[in-house]
């Protein structure tokens, strides 16, 4: 592809989604917070491409996965006024449709469109098909590392904004959130095992899998960036004060440090 390929996906997407903005204030907080993502994605998969040093040409296709990513978000909201798939549709397959029906993919090369398809299709599921051809996968785990980059974002602004006045913010999960937490979390943390969102009882144990996630991280630059932005730290503030999340701090944190020092010595690929 060309660079001003990439130009051409940036203007189809902002048309795109200014459609989704009614003015109804619920409504357009939801829509603008998926365009925000949607913008530091962008800026996270340009961050990474530059420390895999990848060509020019694959930038491009990382970032325009970046932006196409979650195309699914808008009309899922629309539909239904949730971002929960499993309340709703699987947002991915459902941004899959909308850039099909409005054939945006279409002036790209098969192979270059099918990589792009591929990591959209993928990048929100828990775990990756380990049979994907290399170069599929390699753009698989790049919009997995960058999203989750801005996901820690999200999350902790969102649960500071929910301890500051609990009354007045509706947190986007659907579970109590009572002071424990599941222990089965913890182990799974500790063991390194990603878990399925139906495992989750509480509020905890959506942070505890959030900080299981630094396991599924596939590129030392992103855990760079995780660790600089002190994502992790952020997080153990806000769970329980107890020895089993200690154990959950040490584990994660040496798990950082670990992956970090052998980094030094390594190039970047995972
Ligand atoms: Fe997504």
């Amino acid at each position: 592809m060309d660079k001003r390929q990439l130009q051409g996906f940036r203007r189809w997407f902002t048309r795109y989604v200014k459609e989704f903005y009614t003015g109804q204030p619920r409504n357009d907080a939801h829509i603008r917070l998926k365009q925000v993502h949607t913008n530091k994605v962008c800026q996270e998969m340009r961050y990474l491409a530059g420390g895999l040093s990848l060509s020019e040409n694959d930038g491009w296709i990382a970032e325009t996965i970046a932006l196409f990513h979650d195309t699914g978000r808008f009309e899922q909201y629309r539909r239904y006024q949730t971002f929960m798939d499993a309340r709703s549709e699987n947002h991915s397959l459902l941004g899959l449709q909308v850039l099909s029906e409005h054939r945006v993919l279409d002036p790209l090369i098969p192979e270059e469109r099918q990589i792009i398809e591929t990591a959209i299709h993928h990048h929100g599921q828990k775990d990756l098909p380990e049979d994907l051809p290399c170069r599929q996968a390699l753009f698989c785990k790049l919009i997995r590392d960058a999203d989750k980059i801005d996901i820690y974002r999200v999350i902790l602004k969102n649960y500071r904004e929910y301890e500051k006045c609990p009354e007045g913010f509706v947190l986007d999960v659907p579970l109590p959130d009572s002071p424990g937490y599941n222990p089965d979390m913890v182990q799974a943390v500790l063991e390194g095992r990603t878990v399925s969102y139906s495992d989750l009882q509480t509020v905890n144990d959506v942070k505890l899998m959030q900080l299981g996630w630094i396991q599924d991280i596939n590129f030392p630059a992103t855990l760079e960036r995780i660790h600089k932005r002190g994502y992790v730290r952020q997080l153990l503030s806000l769970l329980p004060d107890d020895e089993n999340i200690s154990w959950v701090g040490e584990h994660v944190n040496r798990y950082l440090r670990n992956r970090l020092s052998q980094a030094m010595n390594q190039p970047q690929r995972s």
